[in-house]
């Protein structure tokens, strides 16, 4: 009666990882539990996720083929195009959130397009916009940029509204850390960077004004809602982001945080549903809306 935070499955989203084939369900050896689903599987995974009464997915694809300009990210007949129309299809009421970057589809594993060994932020956001426009076309019901350029939230915002897609909400990754916490994803994405960093495009870790600073030009070039990641080594950010605006705030338990419970848990050293509740838990008392989180069937499952 007294408890101040309540977890519901409707405060989740679940990320998934799309690639090329029929029936394939390929086990991330990082993340035991998450896989590589072809559009079929994703499909199934989508409706399994609804019914659990988890109401949004967030998609990743993996194309099967990366270049230097990745562009499976804004390729109409993209693997992850064609995982948000079939998704759609089946779950019509599931909201299908598109995850915007390019490094999931570049050769060289960076966000962005790269000259040298610099990613180029401006000639990187055409690419970016593209991307955006070419999900909202496959039905994504919201965009939601990864990559940390500068000024990808105004440029995906115009030209989601020039394709006539103004409704359409954007859910911006505005504070994102370069976190060694993101391994795991990487494996899942074949994203490593094939040289240099994040570093210079990602947030310092020992930073939080930054922060708000980040959050607050997203929010000012039109984001719809801001996110904070990693979640669980961020948990301060979280509470100054959500005091600072006003606008829904997610939070994003990202790929380590996720198996190094799940590793705990294998060896028996902690409790997995108790664990999974308590971090969950405590996200959403820092002030995160909601959460991306790979547990989120398991633990819709137990709420
Ligand atoms: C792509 C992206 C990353 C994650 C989400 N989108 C990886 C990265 O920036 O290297 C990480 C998610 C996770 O670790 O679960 N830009």
């Amino acid at each position: 009666m007294v408890r101040e935070t309540r977890l519901s499955p409707d405060d989740f989203i679940y990320p998934m990882f799309v690639v090329e084939g029929r029936s394939v369900r390929r086990a991330i050896p990082s993340m035991p539990g998450i896989f590589n689903l072809s559009v079929d599987n994703a499909v199934e995974e989508a409706r399994q996720a609804l019914s659990l009464g988890v109401p949004a997915v967030l998609l990743f694809g993996i194309p099967p083929k990366k270049d230097a300009k990745g562009s499976g990210a804004y390729d109409k007949d993209g693997v992850v195009q064609r995982a948000i129309s079939a998704i759609k299809a089946d779950s019509p009421q599931l909201q299908v959130i598109a995850d915007i970057c390019l490094c999931e589809y570049t050769d060289h594993g960076h966000c962005g397009v790269v000259e040298g060994q610099e990613v180029q932020n401006d000639a990187t956001l055409p690419l970016l916009a593209q991307a955006a426009v070419s999900c909202a076309r496959a039905g994504a019901d919201i965009i939601a940029p990864s990559d940390m350029m500068d000024g990808r939230v105004a440029a995906i915002r115009k030209a989601l509204d020039e394709a006539r897609f103004e409704s359409l909400p954007i859910l911006s990754y505005a504070a994102k850390y370069a976190s060694g916490f993101y391994g795991p994803f990487r494996d899942a994405a074949q994203s490593t960077p094939q040289f240099g960093d994040r570093r210079g495009y990602q947030m310092d870790p020992a930073n939080v004004r930054e922060a708000l600073k980040e959050v607050a030009t997203d929010v000012a070039e039109g984001a719809d809602m801001v996110m904070v990641k990693p979640a669980l080594a961020y948990l301060d950010v979280i509470c100054k982001v959500k005091e600072a605006v006003d606008v829904p705030v997610a939070a994003y338990n990202v790929s380590g945080e996720y198996s190094m419970v799940k590793a705990a848990a294998q060896n028996d050293w902690l409790d997995y549903s108790r664990v999974m509740l308590e971090v969950l838990t405590a996200i959403k008392r820092a002030g995160a809306d909601l959460v991306l989180t790979y547990h989120a069937l398991d633990a819709a499952k137990l709420l």
